[in-house]
């Protein structure tokens, strides 16, 4: 007779149409919202986690990385991807899965999908930062290159806030298409743009959120006016940069954590030691965070671990009764801990 797993065995699986039943069963926007309070709420006990700068394995054509975290109780890593190239081919620039486990036990508690969960955490992150560091009364939003994750960001601005109108450019002006259609009905004003230039005409927060496998200008130095908010999400590997340095230089940056920052985001352009805020301090109230209106603020994002942890801690939590997951035999099991060769044994069909 063949076993059956222990409930411990079990692990609740999260799969692709399982997330996109739970994003819409509990709402785009309020989904958002919830986990950019995940996400701040885990900003605030920063110092208890466990940090460290993502493995990544680099290639000519991108990059895998494992993403781990631990907050001493649970235990989360992401596997997320970056290949440009791959829209040509027909396939996601990123995707990503990922899983939380009891420390106590090391018995993993959550397996889930994350290139759908990686979008909305990534939007939810750039929504929070861009609560702390955005002029006063922003309205208006540039979304610059506008495809995989560029709606996700647009909501998340809406949701968390309060911006009512987008600007949209990409060098494809089919992505634009799209993201304008995806858009619409939503509650925002949305304009469709033909440069950069025209994008940032009146925004009070720019996202630049291109892919790109070399050195890019997004922004350059005379496009970027006295204060706004540069939400900078597609510069996140060794060679891969939106900004002119002019633009860094004029600009008060934030990060989330200072050693992976200097190795993948837009100051990698810069010198090993110039000065960046930690975005943990400014939402735990013990670093400044915007100090003047024509300030440049700067968010130099490249995704980070405890990120990922929040996002998989709410998925975690709103679960429950929704039936939206998959009991998967993850963990062999036994009966007898010792017996794992016995277990072998009697699921000997033969
Ligand atoms: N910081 C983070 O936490 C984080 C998380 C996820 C993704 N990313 C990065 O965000 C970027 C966007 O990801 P995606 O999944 O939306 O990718 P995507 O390939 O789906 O979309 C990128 C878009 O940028 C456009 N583009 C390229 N060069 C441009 C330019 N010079 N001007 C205007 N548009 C340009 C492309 O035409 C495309 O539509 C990637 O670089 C990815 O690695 C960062």
């Amino acid at each position: 007779m063949i076993p059956v797993p222990s409930d411990k065995a079990l692990v609740p699986f999260v799969s692709v149409d399982d997330m996109m039943q739970l994003i819409h069963h509990i709402g785009v926007e309020p989904m958002l919202l919830g986990l950019a309070e995940y996400i701040e709420a885990d900003f605030r006990r920063w110092e208890l986690f466990d940090k460290t700068p993502r493995i990544a394995s680099h290639s000519a054509e991108g990059v895998i990385e494992l993403m781990p975290t631990s907050d001493g109780e649970v235990y989360g890593f992401k596997y997320v991807n970056g290949h440009p190239k791959n829209t040509r081919e027909g396939l996601q620039t990123v995707t990503a899965f990922g899983l939380l486990a009891e420390v106590a036990t090391g018995y993993p508690v959550l397996l889930s999908e994350m290139t759908m969960l990686t979008a909305m955490r990534t939007a939810a992150t750039s929504a929070m930062v861009a609560k702390h560091l955005a002029p006063r009364g922003a309205r208006v939003m540039a979304m610059i290159g506008n495809g995989a994750q560029a709606e996700f960001q647009t909501l998340a601005m809406k949701a968390v806030c309060g911006i009512d109108t987008v600007r949209l450019y990409d060098i494809d002006p089919a992505a634009t298409a799209k993201c304008a259609r995806n858009l619409t009905g939503r509650g925002l004003d949305i304009i469709a743009c033909e440069s950069p230039e025209e994008a940032i005409e009146g925004a009070q927060i720019v996202t630049t959120c291109t892919a790109d496998k070399q050195y890019a200008t997004i922004l350059t130095d005379n496009m970027v006016g006295p204060g706004i908010h540069i939400n900078a999400i597609g510069g996140d590997c060794p060679g891969k940069t939106e900004l002119a340095p002019a633009v860094l230089q004029r600009s008060t940056i934030f990060v989330e954590f200072p050693p992976q920052t200097r190795i993948e985001g837009e100051i990698q352009q810069l010198a090993p030691d110039h000065p960046v805020t930690e975005l943990w301090q400014v939402i735990s109230g013990t670093a400044p965070g915007r100090t003047a209106p024509e300030q440049i603020t700067l968010f130099d994002s490249v995704g980070f671990a405890i990120e990922d942890f929040s996002a998989l801690r709410y998925v975690r939590d709103r679960l429950p009764g929704t039936g939206y997951y998959h009991d998967l035999d993850l963990l062999a099991d036994p009966d007898d801990p010792r017996d794992l060769f016995g277990m072998l044994l009697r699921a000997d069909p033969g």
